[in-house]
């Protein structure tokens, strides 16, 4: 596996790959890799495309400097994860190779995200879809991959990513990748490594709570579906629920009955202790989306 630390040094390579005809997976990562990012990686092989993994902690998608801080960093062992993978590069660039014109700069570029940003993350975190836009954007142009591979535990970001590969006019397949859970139910997440033990073992309880509301929702109406699961939550010990949204799974809007639409997901960030975990559940799903 190639490491590639500099723009040019990735320039290279890709166009390396594209002289051998080969197909290109991007699968862009924060690092603290897991099964989760693993598995993406997979799906690119059995896509056959080559794949370049980027492992960038990415400073502008942070609305919290603390968050930023404490993000999880262990350059060495994701290295070793991507290769056994079978990655056939790590981009692993600095901020300053990144964004050459600064992270504070005011950006001029403003990305039209449409309406599937402005809710949860978009409420919670403002700037953070610019943020991610910014820096995914940047990887496409880069890279121009073939297909960009992401995990369906950040339900909206792939939805806010299809948006701005749709208004950028960059033509790429997005793939969305299923979530990968622990045996315990916990949805893999590199933030996962910053919870106490304590905090561990009540984690898993947001996908039971999850998991039991489908059955739950077969009888009951969506308010009373949202109150169980957040009442549920925040009666355990670290946890407090930020939001609950049931959603349209396409435009990501609240719908208030059952009927509203065919596809139906519940989206969920909970602070457990200090740490910001967040998970997702299909209520409804077309055969075709
Ligand atoms: O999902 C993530 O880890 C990040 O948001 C991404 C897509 C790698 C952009 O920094």
């Amino acid at each position: 596996m190639k490491v590639l630390r500099t723009v040019s040094e990735l320039r290279e390579y890709v166009a390396e790959l594209r002289g051998e005809g080969r197909t290109i997976g991007l699968v862009p990562t924060m690092g603290a890799l897991h099964e989760g990012h693993l598995s993406l990686i997979e799906a690119a092989r059995r896509n056959g495309d080559a794949v370049v993994a980027s492992v960038f902690v990415n400073p502008t998608q942070f609305n919290n400097p603390t968050d930023l801080a404490t993000y999880p960093r262990c350059e060495e062992a994701d290295l070793r994860l991507l290769e056994e993978a079978g990655a056939s590069a790590a981009f692993v660039p600095t901020v300053e190779e990144v964004y050459p014109e600064g992270t504070d700069a005011p950006d001029t570029h403003v990305f039209d995200l449409g309406q599937v940003a402005e809710v949860m993350e978009g409420k919670f975190r403002p700037g953070h879809f610019q943020g991610v836009a910014r820096i995914v954007s940047k990887l496409f142009r880069l890279v121009e991959p073939d297909r960009g591979y992401f995990g369906e535990k950040d339900f909206q970001q792939i939805a806010v990513i299809r948006r701005m590969a749709q208004t950028e006019g960059i033509d790429i397949e997005i793939v969305s990748c299923p979530i990968r859970r622990g045996a315990d139910g916990l949805a893999l997440s590199s933030r996962n490594a910053l919870l106490t033990p304590g905090q561990r073992a009540v984690a898993p309880e947001i996908h039971r709570a999850l998991a039991y509301s489908v059955n739950y929702s077969q009888s009951h109406s969506v308010q009373a579906t949202h109150d169980t699961v957040v009442e549920r939550l925040d009666a355990q010990p670290f946890m407090q629920v930020e939001y609950f949204e049931i959603v349209d799974g396409r435009t990501l809007q609240p719908v208030a009955d059952w009927a509203d639409s065919d596809y139906i997901v519940g989206c969920i960030t909970v602070y457990c202790g200090k740490v910001r975990l967040i998970d997702n559940i299909t209520y409804r799903k077309p055969e075709k989306i």
